[in-house]
């Protein structure tokens, strides 16, 4: 996998380092809340583990599917989501885990869906922000990393399903996605 690193974007310890702030500003705010924090698989499913361990109050997971890629290196408008025995989200304090937001249409999708439940309180939660990319217009509401327009994987993001084991965001040499 190495081979087709062009170059590495965010080590591991600065994801680290990033990823624990969070974790301990969230659990400030949200100490007495029980929030539930909601994975949205699969690219912010490494992100997720590392946050909910660096969070030291009680809190509930769940987990939910979106896709909008296939297995081309530009999004789609068209979002699949699949939230099958998630559990009552009515007046839950929602925290959404993402990985990336790029044209920002999943966070939009997500945003709306998860109002219309009835949550008490909706927040994003996302590991890279592109803001070059967006087409709608949306934030979340913590952010880790500003990234440029460069295809990233690893840490949970893909491309055609490899790299998400990489422990580092790296930078996809233009080759391996242009073949
Ligand atoms: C990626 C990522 C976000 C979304 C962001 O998911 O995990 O959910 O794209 O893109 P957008 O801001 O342009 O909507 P993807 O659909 O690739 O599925 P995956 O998480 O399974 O890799």
């Amino acid at each position: 996998m190495l081979k087709d690193i062009d170059h590495i974007l965010i080590s591991e310890e600065k994801i680290k380092e990033e990823v624990s702030k969070l974790g301990k500003e969230l659990s400030q705010i949200y100490k007495d809340k029980n929030p539930l924090l909601i994975c949205t698989l699969k690219g912010s499913a490494v992100f997720y583990a590392d946050l909910i361990r660096s969070m030291d109050i009680p809190l509930e997971l769940e987990f939910i599917r979106t896709s909008s890629y296939g297995n081309g290196t530009n999004s789609s408008k068209n979002i699949q989501m699949d939230a099958k025995g998630v559990v009552d989200l009515k007046n839950r304090h929602v925290i959404l885990v993402e990985d990336i937001i790029d044209t920002g249409n999943t966070l939009k999708f997500l945003k709306e869906f998860f109002y219309s439940v009835g949550v008490a309180d909706f927040k994003t939660c996302v590991l890279l922000n592109k803001p070059s990319r967006r087409e709608v217009e949306i934030e979340a509401d913590y952010i880790c990393f500003k990234v440029p327009d460069e295809f990233v994987v690893g840490y949970g993001l893909d491309f055609a399903q490899k790299y998400r084991n990489l422990p580092f965001i790296g930078v996809l040499k233009e080759k391996v996605y242009k073949k």
